[in-house]
C-alpha cells in the first residue's frame, strides 16, 4: 500500500469505500472515503477509525508505519458509526488505548459498543502533549452530530474536522490539488445534503476558530480529498453557503404521470432561457434527490412541477419535499405548477407543506387541465419570464 503522508510524521490511514452508492440517502455516486490519520510523536496517535468492513484496511495502512499496538492514544472526534464501528476492534488489537473524545462523543460511543474503555473527556481550548506535539481540542456541536469535535496541532498548523469540509469521492488521489475543480462539486453536493441545515452553527464556529487566529496549512476531513494547496478556499466556500449566497440560477423540479406536467416545465424553462438566465429542467426521476439539492444551492429561483393524483402531489413531489425541507434552504423563491384532470390538489398540497415550513412562495401558479394547449403553453413560457423578474426584482 502507498503511504501518504501529509506533514512529517502524520499519515492518512483510512479506507477507500469505491462502491458504496447511498449514504443514508444521500446518492454517492462517485463512492467515499473513511479517513483516518496516524501521529508519531513519543505518543503515537490514531485520529478516528472506519467503518467495520474496512477495519483490515485500515490496518494494513498503519502496519505499513508502526505496528498498530504501539498506538497510545486514540482520539474519536465523531460517534457516527462511519468513523467508529471499528473502534472495538482497534482497541482490542492494541490493548488499553486512551480514548480522547468529547462528553457526549464518551455517551454516543458507550450507547453504541457497550464495551469498558478508557476514555478521557476533553472540552474546547483542552490540550493534550504527546512529545513534540500538542493536541488542541474545539467541540463542533451538530457539525455533524452532538458529539463533533474537530483536533488541532498547532505545531504541524493541521486541522482536523472530521465531517466538516468532507466530500464523498473515491479517488486513488488524496489532496485536492491533485483532482482539479471536481473537488469542489463534490464538497458543494456534501455542503447541500449534510451541513446545509447547520448552516448558522457553521457561521458561528468558522468565526470562533478565526478568532482563535490558528494558523492552518492543511484541513484533513473525515471524508474524500485533503485540502493542502488552498485550504482557505473551502472555509470561503462554507461560508458562501452558509450565507445563501447564491447566483441567479434557476431550477425547474417536476414529475409528470403523461406528459402534460413536463410540457409546462419545458414551456416555463423556454422562459426562463428567453430572460437571459441559466436554468435547468429536473425530472425527479432522472435526478436523484441528492443531486437536486446539491442544483439547489446556488439556484434563487425553484419552480417546482407535480401532475394530481388522487388529490394530491405525484409521491415523487412528496419525497423530494420531504427530504428538502429538513435542509432548510434558505434565500429561494419557489414557484408551483401542473396539470390535473378534474378537481386538482396537488399544487394545494404543495403550497402548504412549503408555506409551513416558512418557504417563499409566488403567489403566482401555472395548471393546465388534461394536456396544455397552445395558449397554454405560452401562458407557461410568460410564467417563466415573470418569475425571472419577480425573483431579480427581490434579489436586487
Ligand atoms: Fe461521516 Fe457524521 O459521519
Amino acid at each position: 500500500m502507498e503511504i501518504v503522508e501529509l506533514k512529517n510524521g502524520i499519515y492518512w490511514v483510512g479506507a477507500i469505500d469505491w462502491n458504496v452508492r447511498d449514504f443514508h440517502g444521500y446518492s454517492t455516486s462517485s463512492g467515499t472515503t473513511y479517513n483516518a490519520y496516524l501521529i508519531l510523536d513519543e505518543k503515537n496517535v490514531l485520529i478516528d477509525v472506519v467503518k467495520t468492513p474496512f477495519y483490515l484496511e485500515m490496518v494494513g495502512r498503519i502496519s505499513e508505519i508502526i505496528d498498530p499496538s504501539k498506538i497510545d492514544v486514540i482520539v474519536s472526534n465523531h460517534v457516527e458509526m462511519d468513523h467508529s464501528s471499528s473502534l472495538p476492534q482497534i482497541v482490542e488489537r492494541i490493548g488499553n488505548p486512551l480514548i480522547l473524545t468529547s462528553e457526549r462523543g464518551q455517551k454516543g460511543l458507550e450507547k453504541h459498543y457497550k464495551k469498558p474503555m478508557n476514555f478521557k473527556v476533553v472540552q474546547t481550548g483542552e490540550t493534550f502533549s504527546i512529545g513534540r506535539r500538542t493536541l488542541t481540542f474545539v467541540e463542533a456541536p451538530m457539525l455533524h452530530w452532538p458529539d463533533s469535535m474537530f483536533t488541532y496541532i498547532p505545531e504541524d498548523r493541521v486541522l482536523l474536522p472530521n465531517d466538516a469540509f468532507g466530500q464523498h469521492i473515491a479517488t486513488c488521489q488524496r489532496f485536492e490539488d491533485e483532482v482539479g475543480e471536481e473537488v469542489m462539486r463534490h464538497a458543494a453536493k456534501y455542503f447541500a445534503n449534510i451541513l446545509w441545515p447547520l448552516a448558522p452553527l457553521i457561521l458561528k464556529k468558522i468565526d470562533e476558530v478565526v478568532k482563535m487566529g490558528i494558523p492552518i496549512d492543511i484541513i484533513a476531513p473525515s471524508h474524500g480529498l485533503i485540502w493542502r494547496k488552498d485550504p482557505h478556499r473551502i472555509i470561503q466556500a462554507y461560508i458562501d453557503w452558509s450565507n445563501g449566497k447564491a447566483n441567479h440560477k434557476f431550477l425547474v423540479v417536476y414529475d409528470t404521470m403523461w406528459g402534460s406536467t413536463e410540457m409546462l416545465g419545458k414551456a416555463i424553462l423556454k422562459g426562463l432561457i428567453e430572460e437571459g438566465v441559466d436554468a435547468k429542467l429536473l425530472h425527479l426521476r432522472s435526478n436523484h434527490r441528492s443531486d437536486v439539492i446539491e442544483e439547489m444551492l446556488e439556484a434563487r429561483g425553484v419552480l417546482l412541477g407535480s401532475p394530481t393524483l388522487n388529490n394530491g402531489m405525484f409521491p415523487t413531489m412528496g419525497d423530494f419535499l420531504t427530504y428538502m425541507k429538513g435542509l432548510k434552504p434558505k434565500g429561494k423563491i419557489f414557484g408551483l405548477f401542473g396539470s390535473y384532470g378534474w378537481g386538482g390538489g396537488a399544487l394545494r398540497e404543495m403550497r402548504k407543506s412549503l408555506e409551513q415550513e416558512k418557504f417563499e412562495v409566488w403567489e403566482k401558479e401555472m395548471t393546465a387541465q388534461y394536456i396544455p394547449d397552445p395558449e397554454e403553453i405560452q401562458k407557461a413560457i410568460e410564467f417563466g419570464k415573470e418569475f425571472v423578474k419577480k425573483v431579480k426584482n427581490e434579489f436586487k
